[in-house]
C-alpha cells in the first residue's frame, strides 16, 4: 500500500463530511429555523448559557479572573453564538478558537468578533493548536452519521484538554439506539458513553421544553412563563448537556 493511500474508513468518513456539507450548505443555512429571533430558539439559546455558565462554575472556573485565564475551543462553532456567550461572561476573546467545517459559517463568526481565531475544515484533520482548558462540542455529533468520525472528534477533544480541562457538550439525545434520518440520527447516552472511552460524564438531563409548549408558551406569555415551565422538567425532551473533566 503506498503512503498516501487512505483507509476504508477514511474514505467513508469523507463521503459522510460531503453530506455534511451539502446538508448545510443546501438545506440548514438557507432555512434559518435556528435564528435566536423565533421564540424557540432564543428560549433555547437562553438554557444553553445558562448550563454552560453552570458548568464552568462547578468547575471552579468561577471568578473574573479566572475566566480571563482559560483557553477556550469551540468544535462545530457554527457562526460563533457560543463563544459569544463566553466572551460576554468575562472570557478573554484572544484566548478563544472556534473551527467549523463550513467556511460560509466561519466568515460570519469571524466577522462578528474578529477578535477571536477563526478556523474553518473538518475539526478531526486540521491543526486546531491547543492545549485548551474548555472544549466545546454543542449539537455537532447528530450531523454526523460515521461513528468512526464521531469517534475521532471526541478522542480528539479529550485529547487536547489540559489535566482539569472540561469537555462541555450538548445534543439532542435518545434513551435508546435510533435509525435516524439522511441527515439526523441522535445519540442515545450509551453511545455517547462509549465515544468517552469510561470517563464519566456529569449530565443535565431533559434541559429543554417539547417544541410545540415551547412555541406556543412563548408566543402567548412570553419567554419568562416558558422558561418556568422548562425548568419545572415535566414536558422536556432529552436535549441534554453533559461535561467531563479530564
Ligand atoms: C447544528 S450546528 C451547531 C453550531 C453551533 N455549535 C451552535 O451551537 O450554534 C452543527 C455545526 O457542526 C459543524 N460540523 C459538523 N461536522 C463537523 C466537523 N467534522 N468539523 C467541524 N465542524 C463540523 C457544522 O458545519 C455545523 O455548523
Amino acid at each position: 500500500m503506498s503512503e498516501t493511500s487512505s483507509s476504508p474508513s477514511d474514505a467513508a468518513i469523507e463521503e459522510d463530511l460531503d453530506r455534511i456539507r451539502r446538508f448545510y450548505r443546501d438545506k440548514f443555512l438557507p432555512a434559518n429555523a435556528w435564528s435566536t429571533l423565533l421564540p424557540r430558539p432564543y428560549l433555547y439559546l437562553r438554557q444553553r448559557q445558562r448550563r454552560l455558565r453552570d458548568t464552568l462554575i462547578a468547575c471552579g472556573i468561577d471568578t473574573p479572573e479566572r475566566l480571563r485565564s482559560i483557553d477556550v475551543l469551540d468544535v462545530g462553532a457554527g457562526t460563533g453564538t457560543n463563544l459569544a456567550w463566553l466572551v460576554e461572561l468575562g472570557v478573554d476573546p484572544a484566548r478563544c478558537t472556534g473551527i467549523d467545517l463550513m467556511p460560509e459559517s466561519v466568515a460570519v463568526a469571524r466577522e462578528r468578533l474578529p477578535q477571536l481565531r477563526w478556523l474553518a475544515g473538518d475539526f478531526s484533520s486540521v491543526d486546531v493548536g491547543g492545549p485548551f482548558d474548555v472544549i466545546l462540542l454543542v449539537a455537532v455529533l447528530t450531523s454526523i452519521k460515521d461513528p468512526e468520525l464521531k469517534q475521532r472528534i471526541v478522542d480528539k477533544c479529550l485529547s487536547l484538554l489540559r489535566p482539569g480541562g472540561v469537555f462541555f457538550f450538548y445534543d439532542y439525545m435518545s434513551r435508546k439506539d435510533e435509525r435516524g434520518s439522511d441527515n439526523y440520527k441522535r445519540l442515545s447516552y450509551a453511545e455517547l458513553e462509549g465515544y468517552l472511552r469510561g470517563r464519566k460524564a456529569r449530565w443535565f438531563k431533559r434541559d429543554y421544553l417539547r417544541a410545540s409548549l415551547a412555541e406556543s408558551i412563548v408566543t402567548r406569555f412570553g419567554v419568562t412563563a416558558a422558561e418556568l415551565v422548562q425548568a419545572l422538567g415535566v414536558f422536556n425532551i432529552e436535549a441534554s448537556f453533559a461535561y467531563v473533566r479530564v
